[in-house]
């Protein structure tokens, strides 16, 4: 019988490394995925010897597929998937390279989507398992000066909302967690305007475990923090012009 596993992408830092620490001390067996092995190593020994790593760039083509095979080739089934692996690129549209911002693409949207099709249909037979697909709350409204990041969390969003409803009474638990901004390399990895970034951000201990209990308890939707619970709300009846001029204004 295949072993169950929570497969963490982006585990190398961040909400990712906490995703871990946090499913480990729950007594998850746990699969790390990240581009830096080193980091991972390090983690994995932290944790103990429930904790494996796989090392894979999730931007590249077919890696969530030869992910998958290397996963079920060592003996795991994935139990829990938390697509957790993204980055964000500060900047105007016209002036960051197109390159990257597609990176941002093949990272956020399409290795989501793709490790989400191959682990499902597991975990329909099995009538078990769940989802956790990591959004924000920059996922409810266009972010001028972030907009593909923005964008590709609107994404997220509304697939998983969609995916959760298609899974009702499925036995497979689907969830999007919507932090707002969070201190992990996030903020230095987008370029990010680091004093405001840092005064609004929340500890990645409080974001994890809101969205394992989102997950635990299948909400669609995961907002953790009071502040970021308003903001998404207040945008559905701000009109949509004033929420543009705000998010600019803000100069993340
Ligand atoms: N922090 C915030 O303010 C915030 C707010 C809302 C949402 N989020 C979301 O939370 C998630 C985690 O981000 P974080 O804040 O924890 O940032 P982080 O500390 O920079 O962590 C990002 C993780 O993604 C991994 N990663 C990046 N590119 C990858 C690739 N090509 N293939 C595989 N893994 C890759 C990184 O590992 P390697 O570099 O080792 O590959 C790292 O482990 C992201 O989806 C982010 O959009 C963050």
């Amino acid at each position: 019988m295949p072993k169950p596993v929570t497969l963490i992408t982006g585990a190398s830092s961040g909400l990712g490394a906490e995703f871990a620490r946090q499913c480990a001390r729950r007594g998850d067996e746990i699969l790390l995925v990240a581009r830096r092995q080193d980091r991972l190593e390090k983690l994995a020994a932290e944790l103990g010897g429930k904790a494996h790593v796989l090392v894979a760039d999730l931007a590249t083509t077919g890696a969530s597929a030869r992910l998958l095979s290397e996963i079920e080739r060592r003996g795991f089934s994935v139990e829990i998937l938390i697509n957790n692996a993204g980055f964000g690129l500060a900047g105007t549209f016209a002036e960051l390279p197109l390159e990257r911002q597609s990176e941002m693409i093949d990272l956020n949207i399409k290795a989501l989507t793709e490790l989400t099709h191959l682990v499902l249909p597991g975990m329909i037979a099995r009538r078990s398992g769940g989802i956790l697909n990591i959004a924000s709350t920059g996922a409810f409204q266009a972010g001028p000066g972030f907009g593909v990041y923005f964008a590709t969390k609107a994404y997220v969003l509304s697939f998983t909302e969609a995916l959760h409803q298609e899974l009702k009474g499925s036995g497979v638990r689907v969830s999007a967690l919507c932090p707002g901004p969070t201190r992990t390399e996030f903020g230095a990895v987008a370029g990010a305007r680091g004093e405001r970034f840092d005064r609004l951000a929340a500890g990645a201990g409080g974001v994890v475990s809101a969205g394992l209990k989102g997950l635990e308890a299948n909400r669609a939707v995961a907002i953790p923090g009071l502040t970021n619970k308003i903001s998404a709300q207040s945008n559905r009846f701000l009109p949509r012009a004033l929420v543009r001029r705000i998010v600019a204004a803000l100069k993340l």
